[in-house]
């Protein structure tokens, strides 16, 4: 694009030449057709001239002829009969615009002459000696006395006998035969056999010789015409400033006309021929000019559209690349926020352990007395159970021995218990019996609520209830809930926790005390918020915010209020389990 537009000049420049070669062209090629037409017509005006020009001297060729036989020609050695033939001779002369009209006899005197412009001898002129010997003599010239551009003929006379006896001699005027010439005609020349013009419709070309090259001859009056001769296309073009009346530029032809014994010419103006032939050419350069203007004009919008779209291209592969290199940000940011969830996540389950394991260390006292308790009864009944023995009461034995098996199940009951709390549960989310969690999140607390004299009141009912979620992390939640109630009812009177199951759509879980209630209810939620002091039952914190997230994680719901009548209420809320999201 760049190296176009510093070549733009040069395709310009090369452009414009090639308009100008074209031009040049079709110049030369109007030129020389216009030229041929013009050679065409100027051979037809010099053809119309020469003929012309023949037929008015054969006239006076003829006349000579035919006066040869005249009988007045005879017996002139008598001077009447001269002056009759000098009369007859002034009246043809007169008739025929003839110069002069005379007979010379054998020696070349003339014997009789019509205006007597003829010098009285002629034996030297060349067309009277070649009439002597039978023959028609033609000459032309400028001579003496005439002083006159004439054309003369001489035609034999024979005597009875056969033999030349003298000869008629016409004189013709060149002048007059120009004059009636048409004025408008193109200029035409006769040059003889030197190359002088004897005969022209153009006065200023009368007695010029063409030179070979270069300047002409000095004509008598006037400076020399500058004259060059070229040939174009296979005609010759002559350059001459000859003054108005003959064209500076002309096209010239010439024709030998041998009856004469001249040479006619013709100059046509050649610059018509150069007018339509530059014509034609002005016109091809005009429209190669407006086409390449047109087409430039086009390159240069498309050249300006063609930048405007490069400028398009490249913005939007910058933006493009900012886009990817948001997107590849954002990728980035999204892979660290997964990562900092699952970080979360394990440092939840972390916490949920930790919570849970916190739990059991604050149990541990209660649950050693639970299962001290019964270990100190099936000892004392192993003991009893001996004596009743050695007694032989067999039916107090086999009672001691049940008792014992109750307790060792009860036992077992409670370590089962115990060990299923402390397991760190796999599964997300499962179908679980919310009934047997709050049996179990109550044999739990049962030592401790045993030991504090809390009643536990709970609306059991005899089926199993569905609900989504974990049992070990469901009884986690509610092993908080009871253990919270229990610390806020100590040192109360009568110590009592209601447990209720109630909602026809979400089960919804409420387990109310009476103790002295919630102090602020909105931060109960809230992870490291305790108003247990730092001590024996020290409280973290944590149990109700481990317990939302468990529950939240259930796409259930947990909420904390005081009652109308005093004490707190916490419900937990949970999603019941649909046929469905078993299969
Ligand atoms: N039943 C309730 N009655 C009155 N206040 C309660 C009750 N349950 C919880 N609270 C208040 O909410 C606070 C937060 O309880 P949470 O279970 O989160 O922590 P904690 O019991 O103090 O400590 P942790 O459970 O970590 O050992 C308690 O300190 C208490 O002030
Ligand atoms: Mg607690």
């Amino acid at each position: 694009m760049t190296g176009l537009r510093h070549q733009r000049p040069l395709v310009v420049l090369i452009f414009l030449v090639a308009v100008a070669a074209l031009a040049g062209a079709v110049w030369r090629y109007g030129y020389l057709q216009a030229l041929e037409q013009l050679a065409r017509r100027a051979e037809g005006d010099l053809a119309l001239a020469s003929d012309r020009l023949s037929t008015e001297l054969q006239v006076y060729q003829e006349l000579a002829v035919l006066l040869t036989d005249h009988p007045m020609l005879d017996g002139l050695d008598d001077p009447a009969r001269r002056d009759e033939a000098q009369a007859h001779l002034l009246a043809v002369a007169d008739k025929t615009a003839a110069l002069d009209v005379a007979y010379a006899d054998l020696t070349g005197r003339i014997l009789v002459s019509a205006n007597g412009l003829t010098a009285g001898d002629v034996s030297d002129a060349a067309y009277f000696r070649r009439a002597l010997q039978g023959a028609l003599g033609s000459d032309h010239g400028l001579r003496a006395p005439l002083d006159r551009r004439a054309y003369y003929y001489a035609a034999p006379s024979f005597d009875a006998a056969g033999q030349v006896r003298g000869a008629v001699v016409v004189v013709a005027d060149v002048a007059s035969i120009e004059l009636a010439w048409p004025g408008n005609a193109p200029a035409v020349f006769f040059t003889d056999a030197n190359g002088e013009v004897f005969i022209t419709n153009r006065f200023e070309l009368l007695f010029w010789t063409r030179p070979a090259s270069g300047v002409g001859l000095v004509p008598p009056d006037g400076p020399a015409p500058e004259f060059r001769a070229a040939q174009t296309g296979g005609h010759e073009i002559w350059n001459i400033r000859w003054g108005p009346y003959v064209p500076t530029r002309a096209l010239h032809l010439q024709r030998h006309l041998p009856i004469v014994g001249l040479t006619g010419e013709i100059l046509v103006n050649a610059a018509p021929a150069r007018r339509l032939a530059g014509l034609q050419a002005s016109a091809v350069a005009a429209i190669c000019l407006a086409f390449g203007a047109m087409l430039f004009l086009a390159t240069e919008r498309r050249r300006t559209l063609a930048q405007a779209n490069a400028v398009l291209e490249s913005r939007v592969a910058k933006r493009t690349r900012a886009l990817s290199e948001a997107n590849a940000q954002l990728r980035q940011e999204i892979s660290e926020r997964k990562e900092a969830e699952a970080a979360l996540k394990r440092a939840q389950a972390d916490l949920v352990q930790a919570g849970k394991l916190g739990a059991l260390g604050q149990m541990s006292a209660g649950i050693s007395h639970e299962l001290n308790q019964p270990l100190m009864a099936i000892r004392s009944f192993a003991e009893n159970g001996t004596q009743y023995l050695a007694r032989g009461r067999s039916d107090k034995v086999g009672d001691n021995l049940t008792r014992i098996a109750d307790l060792a199940h009860r036992m077992g009951r409670i370590i089962r218990n115990l060990r299923a709390f402390a397991r760190q549960e796999s599964e997300e989310v499962r179908q679980v019996d919310i009934v047997a969690i709050l049996d179990s999140a109550i044999e739990l607390t049962g030592a401790r609520m045993r030991q504090d004299a809390v009643t536990v009141a709970f609306a059991r009912p005899d089926r199993p209830i569905w609900v989504r979620g974990g049992d070990v992390r469901l009884g986690q939640v509610f092993v908080n809930l009871l253990t919270n109630a229990a610390d806020a009812m100590q040192g109360r009177d009568d110590k009592r926790i209601e447990i209720a199951l109630n909602g026809d759509g979400p089960l919804r879980v409420i387990i109310r005390d009476n103790g002295p209630g919630i102090d602020v209810p909105d931060k109960v939620f809230e992870p490291f918020y305790s108003t247990k002091e730092v001590g024996a039952s020290e409280g973290m914190g944590l149990g109700l915010s481990i317990s939302y997230g468990i529950v939240q994680s259930f796409g259930g719901d947990i909420r904390g209020e005081n009652g109308p009548q005093g004490g707190a209420v916490f419900t937990v809320q949970l999603e019941p389990w649909q046929a469905e999201q078993a299969a």
